[in-house]
């Protein structure tokens, strides 16, 4: 049974266009990627999963249940949060859970300990919030939403604001309660924060979607990945690059060479430099497949979807 199958979304705020014909299934065990520029209507398709805001039209049901705001009990083993998770700031992160446990009909109270460990926070629970940082604060918000022992998990930018480390953890905890069979949607507008932790994706450009699938599918699209390239002979490599199908290489501003590659087209790239007496000393990829083919998706209208775009096409012109 699927945990989120909502078809037909739509919300208006008075002039804007939040959300337009939006479908999102989410299966128990799968990690779902909202994607989209900020704007793209992340937040409120998160807010109507919650029962916090009711869509203009379309439905949602949780579990095979139809979302009734009026009705508490449907969402039972939801939750998550939206935008910054808020908490009292002069009290201490323990003391918060426990008045949230408390709230939820005190059985969750039990959690607190290990759900504190979990997020790796215990060392700190003593702590007033006014002294967290944002990642603190941040997996305080994941360490509430685990006091309901969720089976449906809805994460806003939980990564927002961390430092490398503290995104591979939220990746790392995320993939554990996937495990254990819980569904979970993460949003973010960077989708390289995301793309290792998610199954699939759903990208939002202005409320509407944009590209629905997994990961396999969307790299299978995606066309180039952009790197920097440090030679023994630049002027030579870009000699070669000429010649090269598929590889499109410019200097970079701060020297080296900003290069383009197509799918399977690196490889043979490389060895062509070898063969032609230019070793290779950097080879960094500055832009994955997957995140150029998401600007590639969320560019705005004025560019022409089919060609790859965004950051990577001003990653060339910014040369
Ligand atoms: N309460 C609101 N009142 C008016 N406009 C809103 C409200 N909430 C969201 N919007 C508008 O709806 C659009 C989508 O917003 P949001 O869902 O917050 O996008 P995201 O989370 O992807 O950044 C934006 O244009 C935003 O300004
Ligand atoms: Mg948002």
């Amino acid at each position: 049974m699927a945990a989120v199958r909502a078809s037909g979304l739509a919300k208006h705020f008075e002039s804007t266009c939040a959300l337009d014909a939006v479908d999102l299934t989410v299966e128990e065990g799968e990690v779902r990627g909202l994607l989209g520029p900020n704007g793209a209507g992340k937040t409120t398709l998160l807010r109507i999963l919650l029962g916090l805001v009711r869509a203009d039209a379309g439905s949602v049901q949780l579990f095979g249940r139809p979302l009734d705001t009026s009705d508490p009990s449907a969402l039972a083993g939801v939750a998550g949060f939206v935008e910054d998770p808020s908490f009292y700031p002069y009290l201490s992160g323990r003391v918060n859970l426990e008045l949230l446990a408390e709230l939820d009909g005190g059985e969750a109270s039990a959690r607190i300990v290990s759900v504190l460990e979990r997020v790796g926070l215990a060392a700190r629970a003593g702590d007033r919030l006014s002294g967290y940082s944002t990642g603190m604060k941040q997996r305080l918000g994941i360490a509430a939403s685990l006091l309901r022992a969720p089976r449906l998990l809805l994460l806003d930018e939980p990564t927002a604001g961390l430092d490398p480390a503290g995104v591979r953890e939220v990746g790392e905890l995320v993939r554990e309660l996937a495990a254990g069979g819980a569904a979970i949607v993460l949003s973010s507008h960077q989708i390289g924060e995301v793309e290792n932790v998610c199954d699939s994706f759903t990208v939002l450009r202005r409320g509407r979607v944009v590209w629905d699938g997994t990961g396999g599918e969307l790299q299978a699209r995606a066309q180039a990945s952009t790197y920097a390239l440090g030679t023994s002979d630049d002027p030579r490599a870009l000699e070669v690059a000429e010649r090269r199908e598929g590889i499109r290489a410019v200097p970079a501003r701060d020297g080296g060479l900003v290069l383009s590659a197509e799918e399977g087209c690196l490889d043979p790239f490389a060895l062509a430099l070898g063969d032609a007496g230019v070793a290779v000393r950097r080879l960094e990829l500055l832009i994955s497949p997957l995140e150029s083919m998401f600007y590639a998706l969320t560019a705005e209208p004025s560019v022409d979807p089919n060609k790859p775009a965004g950051r990577e096409e001003r990653a060339f012109a910014e040369t």
